[in-house]
């Protein structure tokens, strides 16, 4: 015969801290899609975009079958094990990104952590061919940030609360008597 046991005191304490979270977050759930489906604005906005010359169009295949995305975003496909390379068309040049495939170490100016010379993981990627290397540059040069984006040298427009608090509690007060605000400047001044 099965034994009814009732529950110690601290499995009660344990089950309802369990319990408690579990209400809070089907709560938080509830009310996020709640808020995201009411709003008129998109929650979490997309601000990177791309665009393709022919040859951006071939990089994009060769990136994906040469293993790029095991390690990288792009076009919200892929990884964050290395770094996101969505909107890196408007962070770096053009000879910034050819020149960083080919030759890794020597455009960073220092040690890298994947790319560079064997046994690092990602070693292969600046003995690819010439031309395949040439179209995957084409490809990453298409993928651009717009304003506000993480890639993008602008801030969000508008007056932000959430930077104008960060900006008090982090810099130091007279920081704006040594340097721009970056939000004064015209976002062309400031590509
Ligand atoms: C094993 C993981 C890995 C693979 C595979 C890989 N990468 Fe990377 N990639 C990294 C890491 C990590 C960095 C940062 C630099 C470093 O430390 O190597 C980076 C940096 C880069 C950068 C410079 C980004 C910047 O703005 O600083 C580019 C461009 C890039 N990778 C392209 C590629 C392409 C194209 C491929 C495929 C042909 C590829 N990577 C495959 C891990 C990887």
């Amino acid at each position: 015969m099965a034994n009814k046991q009732s529950l110690k005191q601290g499995e009660k304490v344990l089950f309802g801290i369990f319990g408690a979270f579990v209400i809070a977050a089907v709560i938080g759930y509830a009310l996020l899609e709640y808020v995201r489906m009411n709003s008129d604005k998109p929650m979490f906005q997309s601000k990177t975009s791309y665009v393709f010359t022919e040859a951006g169009l071939r990089g994009s295949k060769t990136f994906r079958e040469a293993r790029c995305t095991s390690c990288h975003r792009a076009m919200r496909n892929g990884t964050n094990m290395g770094l996101n390379l969505d909107g890196i068309g408007t962070k770096r040049s053009y000879e910034w990104i050819e020149s960083f495939l080919f030759n890794p170490e020597e455009t960073y100016g220092t040690v890298t952590l994947d790319h560079g010379m064997p046994p690092k993981e990602a070693a292969y990627v600046s003995r690819m061919s010439k031309d395949d290397l040439i179209d995957i540059a084409e490809f990453l040069f298409g993928l651009k940030a717009e304003q506000g984006a993480a890639a993008s040298p602008m801030p969000p427009e508008g007056n932000s609360q959430f930077i104008n608090g960060m900006l008090k509690m982090m810099a130091p007060d007279e920081w704006d008597e040594k340097y721009q605000d970056i939000r004064e400047k015209s976002p062309e001044a400031a590509q």
